[in-house]
């Protein structure tokens, strides 16, 4: 494409530059242990599959409810809150993406502590805004910087990914009350820890809660996510969203999945049972593995480096996550997956590092 003779790429500079976001790697076959992606390793709610085998051809005929009114009644129940107070998102990922399209540019930045979700980086460079990465220390904990950087977003992953680590509801509060512009929690993993920060929406009128209906409910193939924020955040965010954001399918399932709270509480608790087990196991083969809130554990070996168990993994048809990024690439992210899985790991775990 040339433009007034000089020659320009189809793309905007920015497109061009980015790298895109590399997703986990998904292996056709279904036959192997699969610990990298954190999916649930459950099934979903048997109600979702009776939803399923009901949907009627009319309603795939006809556009879907453009704001999922069935999923923001039940979230806004289960959530203590109002339905205006919830948006639906085509999974958690497309609230993140609205945020940035709504709040940043290229003078009104995104900051967030990291190590943390890699995708927020790549939105940022999408949107053409200054992305300010603030380090957390060795512990974790919030960095007191983050509440004077300027950003118009701010991001705080919590339980964080890839660690588990949770920043408590008292010092979330202090952050949403210090900052100027807009504090989004990203709470995809909140489903197995012991506490969450949606109370914050009610006092707080730059708070916005993400949820995900990927990890706590077993529905990462169906795509669906929400926001909990205070009405007019909400009504913001509505302008920017894709009209049709959430299909019908999408609606009927994630509403009756978290309709069914006793299904979701009897299996998350199993993947938290399971967790403390894998933990246990991993430190008796000298992993260091810190605390986690989330459904998925970052393990170090003190004997053996990340890549080569990784590799080794994958010869026994065993996928876990590696991250050829600074502070990560010493470590594995390993999904929490059924007792028997988790099992099978630690077997191989022992063999490979008896090799
Ligand atoms: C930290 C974090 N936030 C948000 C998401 C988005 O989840 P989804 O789009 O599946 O709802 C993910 C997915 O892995 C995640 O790890």
């Amino acid at each position: 494409m040339t433009f007034l003779g000089i020659s320009m790429g189809y793309f905007r500079e920015n497109i061009e530059k980015v790298k895109g976001y590399e997703p986990g790697f998904q292996p056709k076959d279904t036959d192997v242990i699969k610990l990298n992606t954190n999916e649930n390793p459950y099934p979903p709610s048997p109600a979702v599959m009776k939803v399923l085998s009901e949907i009627s051809v009319e309603r795939l005929r006809r556009y879907p409810d453009p704001i999922g009114n069935e999923f923001r009644q039940a979230a806004a129940e289960v959530n203590n809150v109002q339905p205006e107070n919830i948006m639906c998102c085509n999974g958690g990922d497309d609230l993140l993406t609205i945020a940035c399209r709504a709040f940043c540019d290229e003078s009104r930045p995104v900051a967030y502590p990291v190590p943390t979700y890699s995708l927020y980086p790549v939105l940022a460079k999408l949107q053409n805004c200054n992305a300010i990465e603030v380090p957390f220390d060795d512990e974790f904990n919030l960095p007191a910087r983050l509440a004077s950087t300027d950003a118009a977003l701010t991001i705080v992953c919590n339980p964080n990914a890839p660690n588990g680590s949770f920043i408590s509801i008292d010092e979330m509060a202090s952050l949403a009350d210090e900052l100027s512009g807009i504090l989004l929690i990203d709470e995809a993993y909140v489903d197995f820890a012991e506490a969450n920060c949606t109370g914050l929406v009610k006092e707080y009128d730059n708070v916005i809660i993400l949820r995900s209906m990927s990890k706590g409910y077993s529905l990462a193939g169906i795509r669906f996510g929400y926001a909990i924020a205070q009405p007019d955040l909400i009504a913001g965010l509505m302008k920017v969203k894709d009209s049709y954001n959430v299909d019908a399918v999408a609606v009927a399932v994630a509403a009756a999945a978290i309709k069914d709270q006793k299904y979701f509480s009897e299996t998350t608790e199993r993947v938290k049972k399971a967790r403390g087990l894998l933990v246990a196991q991993l430190r008796d083969l000298e992993f260091e593995v810190p605390e986690s809130c989330a459904n998925f554990v970052l393990a170090q070996s003190k004997n053996c480096k990340a890549i080569k168990i990784y590799d080794k993994l994958i010869e026994r048809r065993i996928y876990v996550r590696y991250f050829n990024l600074p502070g990560l690439n010493d470590k594995l992210r390993i999904s929490v997956g059924t007792g028997e899985q988790n099992d099978k790991l630690i077997s191989a775990l022992k063999e490979i590092l008896s090799e």
